[in-house]
């Protein structure tokens, strides 16, 4: 266990990006509040991913996590958790299927609601308001009364993780994730992509393999293991007194655990040294997440590592890079090679989303598809030549059919943006754009395998 560590210790660090509340005994009401709900995941399962983890660490599986930049109150839909789950799941078939290596599942749900924002003040006309953090810290809406922090968010942020996380079980353990159906959900998806032909290969070869298993007597009536599968939930670790009121001791090891997701993450902009954030997170049993980006100096991530992860745990510490498509082949070696040097086993997870935000000329925040899939080749690339492993992909996707990054098979123009921009903050794939990707991943994952089985012959 972290020497002098308790779940309050980040309070005596620097902590930026969190928001301050006005009224200390309304925050302290809602920290009691939380403290005393149950825990929305047991150790015990943060634990099982973090075994995951380590064989994803050590070149044997894939870690595919993604969803919302930021879960909203207003889009709390069944349907919404449905689709995004569906596409996570279609998404890791295919990525199965192409690596021949388990694919860990990561939602980027049930707690994904505060942001750190570039300004802490945003100007609309003559008014400036405080901008908006995040449904579990503020509101979107810029008027003064909604932008106020108001700290019973956090409970109602809890409560639709809850619920949330209610139905993610359900589905992941009911039924829901059959492969059968899984596979046929992306046949529908081929017969709408213009973009079918690629991937007519690896789809009619997932197809057979399920009629081979089929034929042999493995089906999910014969094998209840294919009609289950498990899925872990995680959000960065931004709203520090939320996760303080959510750490709760383990009754069988005496570890702590950060009991609102199984897996949590250190963004960019909160893991510099002396952090608050990464104070807390060195205390939690979790698997850890750290966010790469191109200010990162290779000593200072190594000390990172030092401070998080001193017993060298592997499946404790992903990270997840995100420099950008023109940035990553340049940028990404002197960390790998520092982690090498430094003996440190990690997963190394490629986010291509937030390096490649451009504002498109309508006005949009966009991310162009091209970007995106330049900055998961670059990322493969760096990791073929430093002979380490391309370990995962952490994407803000949604299983929606929303407009908000251009490009992709349909070719979402600038122009269209407007259309469907749903998104509380940044530009997420919508589903066919999810799902192209895990085919264009496909084939880099195929080649990496081929690499892999002619190494050992
Ligand atoms: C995010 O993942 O939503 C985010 C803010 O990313 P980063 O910390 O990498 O900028
Ligand atoms: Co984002």
């Amino acid at each position: 266990m972290a020497n002098n560590w308790n779940p309050a210790s980040w309070q005596s660090h620097e902590a930026r990006h969190l928001p301050v509340y006005g009224d200390s005994a309304a925050l302290a009401e809602a920290e009691a509040t939380l403290s005393n709900y149950p825990p929305l995941v047991f150790a015990g399962e943060a634990r099982a991913l973090k075994a995951d983890l380590a064989e994803v660490a050590s070149g044997r599986g894939f870690l595919l996590q993604g969803g919302d930049c930021a879960e909203s109150f207003a889009e709390f839909h069944p349907n919404t958790i449905r689709d995004t789950f569906r596409v996570l799941l279609q998404m890791a078939v295919v990525l199965t299927f192409a690596s021949k290596q388990p694919v860990v599942k990561v939602g980027r749900m049930a707690g994904q609601f505060a942001k750190p924002r570039s300004s802490p003040t945003e100007t609309q006309g003559a008014v400036t308001l405080p901008s908006y953090l995040g449904d579990n810290v503020n509101g979107i809406e810029f008027d003064a009364a909604t932008r106020a922090n108001d700290p019973q968010r956090m409970v109602r942020a809890y409560s639709q993780a809850a619920a949330t996380l209610n139905l993610l079980r359900a589905f992941a353990g009911g039924g829901y994730a059959n492969l059968r159906q899984v596979h046929r959900w992306t046949l529908d998806f081929m017969g709408r992509s213009p973009w079918a032909d690629k991937f007519r290969d690896i789809a009619d070869r997932i197809g057979e393999s399920l009629d081979f298993m089929q034929a042999c007597g493995i089906d999910a009536e014969t094998m209840p293991q294919l009609q289950r599968t498990s899925f872990y939930t995680s959000h960065e670790a931004l709203l520090l007194p939320y996760e303080q009121a959510l750490t709760r001791q383990d009754s069988l090891t005496g570890e702590w655990y950060d009991c609102s997701a199984h897996m949590v993450w250190i963004g960019d902009r909160t893991r510099f040294p002396g952090s608050a954030h990464v104070e807390f997170c060195r205390g939690i049993g979790n698997p850890i997440g750290i966010k790469c980006g191109p200010s990162l100096a290779p000593d200072d991530l190594s000390r990172l590592l030092d401070t998080l992860n001193p017993a060298r745990e592997p499946g404790r510490i992903t990270l997840i890079s995100r420099f950008g498509d023109d940035k990553v082949e340049a940028g990404l070696p002197p960390l790998v090679r520092a982690v090498a040097r430094e003996g440190h086993p990690v997963v190394w997870s490629c986010d291509p989303m937030h390096g490649n935000v451009i504002k498109a000329e309508s006005g949009f925040k966009t991310r162009p598809f091209d970007r995106i899939l330049r900055e998961v080749k670059g990322f493969f690339a760096v990791h073929r030549a430093e002979g380490s492993h391309a370990g995962g992909i952490h994407i803000e996707m949604t299983g929606q059919d929303v407009t908000e990054c251009v490009g992709g098979a349909v070719a979402i123009r600038d122009e269209a943006l407007g259309d469907r921009y749903h998104t509380h903050c940044d530009p997420r794939l919508n589903a066919a754009q999810s799902l192209e990707l895990a085919f264009l991943l496909a084939e880099m994952l195929n080649l990496e395998k081929n690499e892999r089985t002619a190494d050992a012959a």
